[in-house]
């Protein structure tokens, strides 16, 4: 034992801030009234301060379309829309989403009709498995709203975040392509 270690000891048994650890392990936060918008309707609920919005759609309200890959920002397979713009609802806290609107793959056909790309999923034979295929519709919508959609290269690029452990990139790339000469993202 070095002679900071009785130190050590000493202030963190005195000291509460140093069981912060202990504190996370005992369980939930208390629970906060959390109002979300999602596809257009107002949902109310109690929510622990952490929830990931990921979470808070899956669990919560029922919204499973949106998937649950990595839970760390590596795979893409959770990105939704907010306020239009493309986010991985893994690495954004529920609460932090309130106030905005939210779009998930649910969202992308409201009237039960699909949206052109995920017409184009299927017919050009974008996936396998499909795991990842609400994540990588809802970026190819969002990529060629932002005008990234210029070539096949500048697809690959802005794409790069979703993967697919299927390896259909050659038809996801080419079902976005011809979404976005065609002039549609919705
Ligand atoms: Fe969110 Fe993988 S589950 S990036
Ligand atoms: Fe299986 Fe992409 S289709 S992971």
């Amino acid at each position: 034992m070095d002679s900071l270690s009785p130190h050590l000891h000493e202030t963190r048994t005195a000291h509460p801030a140093l069981h912060a650890d202990q504190e996370f392990a005992s369980g939930p936060l208390d629970a906060i009234p959390v109002t979300l918008r999602v596809n257009g309707s107002d949902h109310s609920l109690p929510l622990d301060p952490r929830a990931t919005l990921l979470d808070a759609l899956r669990e919560r309200l029922g919204l499973t379309g949106t998937k649950k890959g990595c839970d760390r920002g590596e795979c893409g397979a959770c990105t939704v829309h907010i306020n239009g713009h493309r986010a991985l609802s893994c690495m954004t806290l529920a609460v932090m989403a309130e106030g905005k609107e939210v779009t998930t793959i649910e969202g992308l056909a409201p009237e039960g009709e699909l949206h052109a790309m995920q017409v184009a999923f299927i017919e050009h034979d974008a996936l396998q498995c499909g795991y990842c295929t609400p994540g990588q519709i809802m970026s190819a919508v969002a990529l060629i709203r932002e005008g990234h959609a210029g070539s096949k290269d500048e697809i690959r690029e802005f794409m790069s975040g979703n993967i697919c452990r299927c390896s259909a990139y050659p038809q996801i790339v080419q079902a976005v392509h011809v979404v976005a000469n065609a002039g549609g993202d919705n």
